[in-house]
């Protein structure tokens, strides 16, 4: 568990040379110091949500998902659109953030990657779920960034010095203190 303050990214797409994945392994790299970023990776082993199993104990993988959003500053999504909307899996993983509360009032933000006037099926599924589960929708720090693979440098992340600028705004948005929940009273 990694409780000094952190943004968790996670990816919409389970694909091995995912273009989502390569927004966020890009905002992992320019991070302002001394802000941390943390890859949530246990989009595959969430089983399909059921009611009947969001019951104490929770499936290990289910547990795992709500410490990691628990621990987070903020989340930091970045997801593919499929057929006009969230990629089911995904769709999966915010169905298992409904029975608990770790994802109220936490900031959130989002990166869209798809190709000039794509993705916004996904974007408004976002929109429309996160606000369902009571997380905070940081505006400012949303993003349309498309990613063009021509121009990924040596380690294949993202090299155009704009684009990095503006991952690297969209953490510091997103850890800005006003838009933490307020402090529990003592
Ligand atoms: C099954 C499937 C459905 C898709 N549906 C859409 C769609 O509705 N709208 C869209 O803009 N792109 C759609 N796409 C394209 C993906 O969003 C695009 O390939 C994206 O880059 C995938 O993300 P990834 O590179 O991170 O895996 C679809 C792709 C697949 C495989």
């Amino acid at each position: 568990m990694l409780t000094s303050p952190h943004i968790l990214l996670l990816s919409g797409s389970l694909r091995t040379a995912s273009s989502n994945e390569v927004v966020l392994r890009t905002a992992a790299a320019v991070a302002p110091a001394p802000l941390r970023t943390v890859r949530y990776d246990g989009l595959a082993a969430l089983p399909h949500f059921n009611p009947d199993d969001d019951t104490d104990p929770l499936p290990a993988s289910v547990a795992e998902l709500r410490a990691a959003i628990a621990d987070a500053t903020a989340l930091l999504i970045c997801a593919p659109e499929y057929a006009g909307t969230l990629p089911g899996s995904f769709k999966n993983l915010l169905d298992w953030t409904v029975g608990g509360t770790e994802i109220c009032d936490k900031p959130v933000a989002w990166i869209n990657a798809a190709a000039p006037g794509r993705g916004q099926g996904a974007e408004a599924t976002l929109r429309t779920v996160l606000t369902y589960t009571g997380a905070t929708i940081v505006e400012a720090a949303c993003r349309r960034l498309t990613v063009d693979r021509g121009t990924l440098d040596a380690d294949g992340l993202i090299g155009d010095p704009d684009a990095r600028e503006q991952l690297a705004e969209t953490l510091n948005l997103l850890a800005a203190p006003d838009h933490q929940p307020p402090a529990p009273p003592l």
